[in-house]
């Protein structure tokens, strides 16, 4: 009698599941007819060529970075129906190179639960994803965030786990618990969580599992002394015999030069204890990048190094390009050091693959104009004694920036106009030159060998003119890229 009542309730469980399961499948094939229907009608003008964006719709933050059965996987926050945020998604790219990508089919779809940022780890031959579960409540808090997780034996089609949430709330009770970075040390998978305290102060905290479903809590690894009331996206690692707690806390006000974006993405250097779980900072939180549009960035591991994506944008800010049925994109991948007291951010040498023709390598002097096309990779230097000054704008109009030197100040200005201005002092460690990536509507400017790194949207009309406007003589060589993500 107890055991026909026991098979009922595992036969009423196998039939629930797979029924959620088909519907999920269902979901995902009407996502993924509803990108090829809509991804034509694209407005191509800001379209990027070499950074990754969604086919069309919304994207935010990247999730799930990681290495799996020969490829790199990226997943990004996604909303295919709009080119505003909705309901959240995972999008999902590969690549072999962390250069040229492809789409893969759209990994998670939201059910009961949003699907908010998280992380990826690999077991054998299992991707684990682990994601934020965000539900909206009627009532205050108004939503509720726990964590999930979901297989695959594939790296394309992902099975959310039966028993998630596998942590359903923060220590505290806190309604913000979310962003999951799992990687695995040792016997143990380890996961750090972003949310705050009681009284509004944004928190890390670290938990350690054997089998990602079972999560034990271990500590509170950063807490904000009351500059940030919420820490999203944090992860942590080790690099150059240091630790990295990497973090993007909301609510901080601008000081001076520094934290001029609604939010920040910056990191704080220590060390870590796999046996007392404590973080003990070593240098204060610093911005990792200068740019004004970058946010909750992420790594992993290739090769050996550290390399770090980030979303190319910002909250709240205005995206011409919505009005073209997509919005959002990722920065270049970069390469990460630690240099003294510093990250560095570096291009991947991968990216010299996309260099097409050179269209120029030589001197630019003042006032001289270079005509380049689209996608662009410029590499510039002069006598840093002396001003340096690079006009950026369309040959068809729309919006211009200028890249600038201040030798009296000692610093890097990338300036929109208006008093749009992001800026930060650069001492090279070595190598003078600027190495400055322009895609349809982006400009990355690596300073040296990435002391400096600002990532700015810009959306100029048709192709980029860069003059000389400094009253110097430039040395510059110039390159055309291929696209390397696909429309
Ligand atoms: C950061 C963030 C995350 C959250 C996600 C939702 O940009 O707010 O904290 O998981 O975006 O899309």
């Amino acid at each position: 009698m107890v055991l026909d009542k026991v098979l009922w309730l595992f036969a009423f469980v196998t039939l629930v599941y797979c029924k959620a399961a088909r519907q999920i499948e269902q979901d995902i094939q009407s996502v993924e007819a509803y990108i090829d229907s809509k991804k034509g009608d694209i407005n191509q003008r800001y379209r990027l060529r070499y950074h990754i964006a969604a086919p069309v719709g919304w994207i935010n933050d990247p999730n799930g970075f990681t290495y799996y059965k020969n490829e790199f996987h990226l997943f990004y926050q996604y909303y295919p129906y709009d080119s505003v945020w909705g309901p959240m998604h995972w999008g999902h790219v590969a690549s072999r190179d962390l250069v040229h990508w492809k789409y893969l089919p759209t990994a998670l779809v939201p059910e009961k639960e949003q699907c908010f940022s998280g992380s990826a780890v690999v077991d054998g031959d299992t991707m684990i994803l682990m994601y934020t579960g965000h539900v909206n409540l009627d009532t205050e808090p108004w939503a509720n965030e726990t964590q999930y997780i979901a297989y695959s034996d594939d790296g394309i089609t992902f099975h959310k786990y039966e028993g998630n949430p596998v942590i359903s709330s923060a220590p505290n009770g806190s309604p913000d618990f979310r962003d999951p970075k799992a990687w695995k040390y040792g016997d143990h998978y380890y996961v750090v969580i972003g949310s705050k305290t009681d009284d509004k102060r944004g928190q890390v905290l670290l938990y350690r599992s054997t089998d990602m479903k079972n999560w034990e809590y271990l500590n509170v690894i950063a807490e904000s002394k009351g500059d940030s009331y919420m820490y999203e996206c944090p992860d942590l690692f080790e690099l150059d015999g240091k630790f990295v707690l990497l973090m993007s806390p909301q609510g901080m006000e601008p000081q001076g030069d520094r934290y001029k974006n609604l939010h920040q993405t910056g990191y704080i250097i220590g060390s870590f204890s796999y046996d007392t779980f404590e973080f003990v900072p070593e240098v204060d939180f610093q911005e990792i990048d200068f740019g004004h549009d970058f946010y909750a960035a992420q790594t992993t591991e290739a090769y050996g190094a550290r390399v770090l994506v980030a979303w190319f944008n910002m909250w709240e800010q205005p995206r011409p390009e919505a009005e073209d049925g997509w919005a959002g994109a990722m920065t270049l991948v970069r390469e990460l050091r630690l240099v003294g007291d510093r990250l560095t951010m570096r291009p991947l040498d991968a990216m010299t693959l996309l260099r097409d023709e050179i269209e120029m390598v030589g001197i630019l002097p003042p006032q001289q104009k270079l005509h380049l096309g689209k996608a662009s990779e410029l590499i510039v230097s002069g006598d840093l004694k002396e001003k340096i000054e690079l006009q950026l704008e369309g040959s068809a109009g729309g919006e211009k920036a200028w890249l600038r030197w201040e030798p009296d100040t000692g610093k890097v200005v990338v300036d929109r106009g208006s008093g749009d201005i992001r800026q930060v002092e650069w001492s090279p460690s070595s190598t003078e030159s600027w190495r400055i990536f322009l895609d349809v509507s982006s400009i990355e400017l690596f300073c040296g060998e990435g002391e400096v790194v600002f990532s700015s949207r810009l959306f100029p009309e048709g192709e980029w003119i860069v003059t000389n406007t400094s009253p110097q003589i430039l040395h510059a060589t110039a390159y055309s890229l291929a696209w390397s993500v696909p429309l």
